[in-house]
């Protein structure tokens, strides 16, 4: 990595959480995705949800269908758990290369989770089965339960779920996806190299006031919900703490716009057209650039086990305004830092087509 007040060079990253969503969305999504990242963990959370390798191969096939010529790009697939999930399913399509990891939805916890875990212990034996054949489990931790206050249901979820899950399963891969809160980076830290997490732009970037900045903003609105300030500098802080624990996951959730200015609007944040320049910005502010491609690039792999990619890429400081909307298949999606002037732009990214 080369960094220079002018320009950053950095081995091409990876985006460890991201819905692509399918059909139109897909087409209009996938190329913000594939100019910035070389590899993608692609959530299952269609609807039906992606629980069998069949689903999962010929929605790689659709991604890989909705690229621009000469992308490169690739999807790693994901399988949805559900009460009924098979061990051997599992463990067929990590070993063929369809899955590679599996996604835990506590039912109703976010958007298509409608069929997700009811309760841990029902996939005990799929969790015996992954920690056995090193497939990676990737876990939405919140608690659904409605008499759980919306910003504690995180650190409920590690007190109730997390806590005993890595306390029985000492030796399976998990990700906690898109961490919010101190209580999430620390368990994650004094939990050990089998514990890893994603962390997003818009949690380094927003806490919960931007969701009522002057009126009721949809757009600032994910789940898990972005928490106090003090929260967020904790993610910040673990983000560039340099620990190989931590890294790059956008959670890029497009939702068209009437579905997010609704009377109840979709939870998701659609981070993907400037998610690199959105981290460049966070690093920059937090004075360490130096520390943004083992977090981007580097930690994610060797999480996974997969190869570091061999290409790079190129940010020039420069000034990126970024679009109030963009058109999406007929429909139109807001962007992460929509009407914001950005500091770094990508070369050959987003913001030059
Ligand atoms: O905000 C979110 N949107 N959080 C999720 O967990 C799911 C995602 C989506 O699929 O829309
Ligand atoms: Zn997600």
């Amino acid at each position: 990595m080369t960094t220079d007040p002018t320009r950053i060079t950095l081995r091409r990253p990876d985006d460890w959480h991201v819905h692509l969503r399918d059909g139109d969305m897909l087409a209009a999504v996938a190329p913000y995705t594939a100019r910035q990242f070389a590899r993608a963990i692609v959530m299952p959370n269609l609807d039906p949800p992606v629980t069998n390798v069949a689903a999962a191969l010929a929605y790689r096939d659709r991604i890989l269908a909705a690229l621009p010529a000469g992308a490169d790009f690739t999807p790693l697939m994901t399988c949805y758990l559900t009460d009924e999930a098979e061990p051997r399913v599992l463990a067929d399509g990590f070993e063929c290369g369809a899955f590679a990891a599996a996604k835990l939805y506590p039912a109703h916890a976010t958007t298509n989770s409608a069929y997700g875990v009811t309760a841990i212990r029902n996939i005990h034996p799929a969790l015996e089965e992954m920690e056995r054949i090193g497939m990676p489990l990737l876990i939405h931790g919140e608690v659904t339960d409605p008499e759980v206050d919306i910003f504690d249901r995180e650190k409920a979820f590690i007190d109730r779920i997390f806590s005993g899950l890595v306390r029985d399963f000492p030796g399976l891969k998990t990700v906690f996806e898109h961490i919010t809160t101190a209580e999430a980076a620390d368990f994650v830290t004094a939990s050990g190299p089998n514990l890893a997490a994603t962390i997003t732009p818009h949690h380094l970037a927003i806490n919960r006031n931007a969701m009522f900045a002057g009126g009721i903003r949809p757009h600032a609105y994910c789940l898990p919900v972005a928490k106090r300030e003090a929260h967020r500098l904790a993610v910040r802080r673990a983000a560039t703490s340099g620990s190989p624990q931590f890294f790059l996951g956008t959670d890029s959730a497009p939702h068209a716009v009437a579905r997010k200015e609704a009377a109840c609007g979709c939870a998701g944040i659609f981070s993907a057209p400037f998610a690199i320049e959105s981290y460049a910005r966070t690093f920059e502010e937090e004075g360490a650039l130096d520390r943004l491609e083992a977090f981007a690039s580097e930690n994610g792999p060797h999480f996974y086990g997969l190869p570091l990619n061999e290409g790079s890429i190129t940010l020039e400081r420069a000034e990126v305004e970024v679009p109030e909307s963009l058109s999406a298949g007929g429909s139109s999606l807001v962007p992460f830092h929509a009407g914001e002037t950005l500091g770094w732009r990508l070369v050959g990214g987003a913001a030059e087509i």
